[in-house]
């Protein structure tokens, strides 16, 4: 066991004792204005709570925090999966590669260079597509059972530790692939999956090994668009995303190569409707896998739940110049969902959400603009309350009386910080 770990049990192991000691000590008047303070706040730490987007984890292992996933019997995450996700990515990337093999290498030196922007190198969804594209690439270099997922910075001469050169055979023809660049978007104040920083970086590449380039690829359409606009529609460079905002499959016809939906229209849903539910205090599954009286009803082609874990899961789809037209508008609900519930049998109840980054590209333009549509199918009242994407304390700030609020949305700056809310919430 590692020291951060063993100071962490003592640590909570204190703070159990001293819980229980402020527990019994209390005596006399003392107690009943003790007690009505736990009250309080017992019945704010009781509520609906749903994580959203970033699923409490360790943001250097990866493992799930449990604890905040079963904070209480009413706490949900609502995310999407991300290794099929990414496998569909890296999928999409090299089929492209291979059924444009004649035009692909741009200057003819029989190697496919790529470059990556990935979103934030502690994100379990980030750190899932670099693996995906690395393995379907042939570029993959593992670290016991896992798939490296660091950036290489530069690696125009194939020598970086954290990948190696793949390889693609066409027509009995061999070609070497290899990940030129490799960066993580950040700014300087810490906001991750930073567009503008990918908009840089690739004039950056361009400027020094621009004819190399044949294929750029990014973590997310944000930064996939800053460098489709910055430099690769211009010099007809095929750019690979993951999101499906309207933008991005709308430049598609442009020659955007692809991106993948990560099905947001159910994911939003899912968001608000575990809220409904447990609010309602029916089955967690009423209009999500068994009709409510709407109508509302997903299949299992599109999600799937996780019990351990208390997990949803949007499946993805894969969005290229084949399909495209169907997704033009990422912003509407989905069809199998989207009736209206009656209002005097869902009373309407108010909802306390969160968004990291009010700058980030997907929650923006896609996700948030979803939800603001079911809420209103829902009956939910919700106050939307949008991040820096640096500070957790920046949101937290703002939830200074969670008491107003009847249950509780959050999107994460960072997957390690759930102890931020709950915190709060028992107090
Ligand atoms: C999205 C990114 C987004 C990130 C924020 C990911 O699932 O694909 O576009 O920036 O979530 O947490």
């Amino acid at each position: 066991m590692n020291s951060k770990k063993v100071l962490a049990m003592a640590m909570v192991a204190m703070m159990g004792l001293s819980s229980v000691a402020c527990g019994t000590k209390s005596t006399g008047s003392n107690t009943t204005t003790k007690k009505s303070a736990k009250a309080s706040g017992s019945e704010n730490s009781k509520k609906p709570v749903v994580w959203f987007n970033r699923q409490p984890s360790n943001s250097s292992t990866g493992e799930l925090d449990s604890n905040a996933l079963h904070y209480n019997d009413k706490t949900y995450y609502v995310g999407f999966d991300a290794v099929q996700g990414a496998e569909l990515q890296g999928t999409m990337v090299a089929d492209y590669i291979k059924s444009h093999i004649d035009s692909i290498d741009r200057n003819g030196d029989g190697v496919i260079g790529y470059v990556l922007a990935i979103g934030d190198i502690g994100h379990n969804d980030s750190i899932a597509r670099t693996r995906g594209v690395r393995e379907a690439l042939g570029t993959a270099v593992k670290s016991g059972e896992d798939i490296k997922s660091d950036p290489v910075g530069t690696n125009t001469d194939g020598t970086a530790k954290s990948v190696q050169d793949g390889s693609i055979e066409v027509n009995g023809k061999k070609y070497v692939v290899r990940e030129l660049a490799s960066q993580e978007m950040k700014t300087s104040a810490g906001a991750t999956w930073d567009a503008p920083t990918a908009g840089n970086a690739i004039s950056t590449w361009a400027s020094s090994f621009g004819d190399q380039i044949d294929v750029v690829i990014s973590n997310n359409d944000g930064m996939g668009m800053a460098m489709f606009n910055g430099w690769s529609k211009k010099e007809k460079v095929p750019t690979f995303g993951y999101d499906a905002n309207s933008d991005a499959v709308e430049a598609i016809k442009d020659g955007y190569g692809g991106t993948i939906s990560q099905h947001a229209d159910v994911q939003a849903y899912l968001t608000l409707r575990v809220l409904r539910n447990a609010l309602d205090g029916v089955d967690i599954d009423t209009g999500i896998g068994t009709a409510d009286e709407a109508g509302n009803v997903l299949t299992d082609e599109v999600y799937r739940y996780d019990d351990k874990n208390r997990s949803y899961y949007a499946l993805n789809a894969a969005v290229t110049a084949d399909n495209y037209k169907d997704y033009l508008d990422s912003t509407v609900p989905y069809k199998p969902v989207s009736n209206k519930l009656d209002k005097s049998a869902h009373k309407e109840k108010k909802v306390w959400l969160n968004i990291y980054n009010s700058a980030d590209n997907f929650l923006g333009s896609t996700y948030q603009p979803l939800l603001q549509n079911y809420d209103d199918l829902l009956n939910l009242k919700v106050e939307y309350i949008g991040g820096d994407g640096q500070t957790e304390s920046n949101i937290t700030n703002k939830l200074g009386n969670p008491s107003q609020y009847d249950a509780f949305a959050i999107n994460m700056v960072k997957t390690d910080n759930a102890a931020s809310y709950t915190s709060i919430l028992n107090q």
